[in-house]
């Protein structure tokens, strides 16, 4: 087995992980790095990021408006002095960015343009047309090619963690062109692995989306934080899932039911503004939790759009005219007409909330550390927590280059600190513990599943009782399919056993890993007995500060449903409030 000595892995070579991997180097060019991804660092799923990034630039706007946008958005359930940190450090990034080449959007002035972004009181999304995702992956990307003491792993997919004395000391990880298992031996491990919405059937996410990075930590002990936050965006195309950005709503966009009515009024979402209104105050521009619980009770009204997809509402922008849906929207009108044969300029499109993102992930503390000594996280893998119950449109790629830098100089620190690597026969050891795992996993036989039937069903079980609404007894029966399933897994065999780009293995460990996450959520969201944010109990209706005003802590086990703990929210200046998307706001 080869080893690869660096004293920091990044795993991941997305927003997050590219960011940390240019912090190292650019604060210590005598480190070596190695940044480890599953695919080429532009296939990366920042890259599908549209509407673009949070940072307070304009003179109206203020860090006190950003942060309380963001705690209130998160009903509270953000830590605050993470989100203070956020608010500051974004205009920095943001402004670093455009130092290093993203061709932001601008004025008519040539100053950077912002749009507005649902739940905030203020215009401060910064964009690139409706490519922001691309273009900030590629400024990254390009960056970091300047650094010798990067060292580029792709296409390799990581198995497990190595430790040694109660500390994390580097990982395994499958190359996925030969098929070898190499041992990564580091004085720090910063994951940056994306999210895990593939563990619903519909979802924005690309299928490189299957919480590895989560489950890593997860399975060497470090608790899941607030997992049963999942978020639905509310405009995803109905016949595929692929989003059509809240940008479209900045940029005066509405929702319409089959009677033609701005529903979102109906909903506490503020008082009815003419088409067109240059900016809209909430309505359209409310928080994706409201909007796609909206949706929710307007299908069962019966006032939903039926579509050969499912029914529908309608997303409607010819108001805003062709020239500004080309300069603004144009992959939206590309999207459109591709995958649902609508032209935005003549048509409204369909669309219907999707699993967007996962507001929970490894728990960390405000220096992206984790519980683990020498393992931090970054990014949508990770819950420092800054969304707390739902994020706001635009955070999260504030949030990986914020905290992806911070993992870096927290790493750093560390490393600096005189961390030492792991010893020797403990890795060894537990690397060939991992390799043996593998080939068992690839060599078995007489094996009665098969990873596509079990990814089948744990994604029809995630959407029927873990979507925008739950219920205890569907939670309490997910919660024991999903046990089944992890039972079951230890059943499948794989018809591929040959080592070149072995896609069944590959796909078997990615559904390992969503086993592993799905439960986290379930187990966490049948725990939580209120409704906060993106967690909706029809049981539990309620927000209920005096018992959940806390993070919940999934801890694994490897054959039993994970502990369930909580821990405290760090409140600093915001108090618990009423979200009020009634049009109160300036
Ligand atoms: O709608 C969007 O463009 C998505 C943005 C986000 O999730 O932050």
């Amino acid at each position: 087995m080869e080893t690869i000595r660096a004293d920091v892995v990044v795993l991941g070579a997305g927003g997050a992980g590219l960011r940390a991997a240019i912090a190292l180097a650019e604060a210590d060019p005598a480190l070596r790095i190695a940044l480890i991804s599953k695919v080429y660092p532009m296939r990366s799923h920042t890259c599908a990021a549209e509407g673009g990034a949070a940072g307070v630039i304009k003179a109206d706007d203020s860090l006190e408006h950003h942060f309380n946008d963001t705690v209130g958005g998160g009903d509270w359930l953000c830590d605050q002095d993470a989100v203070e940190y956020l608010v500051r450090e974004a205009p920095k990034e943001l402004i670093q960015l455009e130092h290093w080449g993203c061709p932001w959007s601008r004025e008519s002035n040539g100053s950077v343009a912002v749009r507005p972004f649902g739940g905030m009181i203020k215009q401060r999304t910064w964009f690139a047309a409706d490519k922001s995702g691309f273009h900030i992956l590629h400024t990254l990307f390009q960056t970091s090619l300047q650094f010798a003491s990067i060292r580029r792993f792709d296409e390799f997919y990581a198995t497990e963690l190595l430790a040694d004395e109660g500390r994390c000391a580097g990982l395994t990880a499958i190359e996925m062109r030969s098929g070898q298992i190499h041992r990564f031996d580091a004085r720090a491990v910063i994951i940056a692995g994306g999210g895990a919405g593939r563990m619903f059937p519909f979802t924005t996410n690309g299928a490189i989306k299957t919480g590895d990075g989560m489950a890593l930590a997860y399975r060497a002990g470090v608790p899941l934080k607030d997992m049963e936050f999942v978020q639905y965006h509310p405009t995803g195309l109905p016949s595929t899932g692929t989003l059509l950005t809240e940008a479209c709503r900045g940029e005066g966009g509405v929702l319409l039911n089959r009677n033609g009515r701005r529903f979102l009024q109906d909903y506490g979402m503020g008082p009815e503004t003419p088409l067109g209104h240059p900016v809209l105050k909430t309505m359209e521009l409310g928080p994706r939790d409201r909007v796609s619980q909206a949706f929710w009770h307007e299908q069962r009204k019966g006032n939903a759009v039926p579509t050969q997809w499912g029914d529908a509402m309608l997303l409607d922008m010819r108001h805003l005219g062709e020239k500004k849906i080309n300069e603004r929207l144009p992959l939206v009108r590309d999207m459109s007409i591709s995958y649902m044969g609508v032209d935005p300029v003549t048509d409204p499109v369909p669309v219907r909330p999707v699993v967007h993102y996962m507001m929970g992930g490894i728990h960390t503390d405000i220096r992206a550390a984790t519980s683990l000594p020498g393992l931090y996280a970054a990014g949508e893998c990770a819950c420092v927590s800054i969304n707390g119950a739902n994020r706001l449109g635009s955070n999260s790629l504030t949030e990986l280059l914020v905290f992806g830098r911070r993992a870096a100089l927290s790493a750093m620190e560390y490393v600096q600190s005189g961390a030492r690597p792991g010893a020797e026969a403990a890795l060894s050891a537990a690397a060939v513990a991992a390799q043996a795992r593998i080939r068992d996993l690839m060599q078995r036989g007489g094996g009665t599943e098969t990873v596509a039937g079990l990814r089948k069903e744990m994604m029809h079980t995630m959407e029927q009782h873990a979507g925008i609404y739950r219920t205890g007894d569907g939670l309490a029966e997910a919660c024991g399919k999903l046990a089944d399933l992890r039972r079951r897994y230890a059943r499948i065999e794989l018809h591929d056993k040959t080592n070149v780009y072995n896609t069944d293995l590959l796909q078997a460990l990615e559904l390992g890993s969503m086993l592993d996450c799905a439960e986290a959520v379930t187990q966490s969201a049948l725990a939580r007995k209120e409704s906060r944010g993106a967690h909706q109990r029809l049981d539990f209706a309620e927000r209920d500060d005096r018992n959940y005003l806390r993070h919940s802590l999934a801890f694994y086990h490897p054959t039993q449903a994970p502990r369930v703990d909580y821990s405290d929210v760090v409140i600093t200046k915001s108090q618990p409030g009423v979200r009020d998307y009634s049009g109160g706001h300036k």
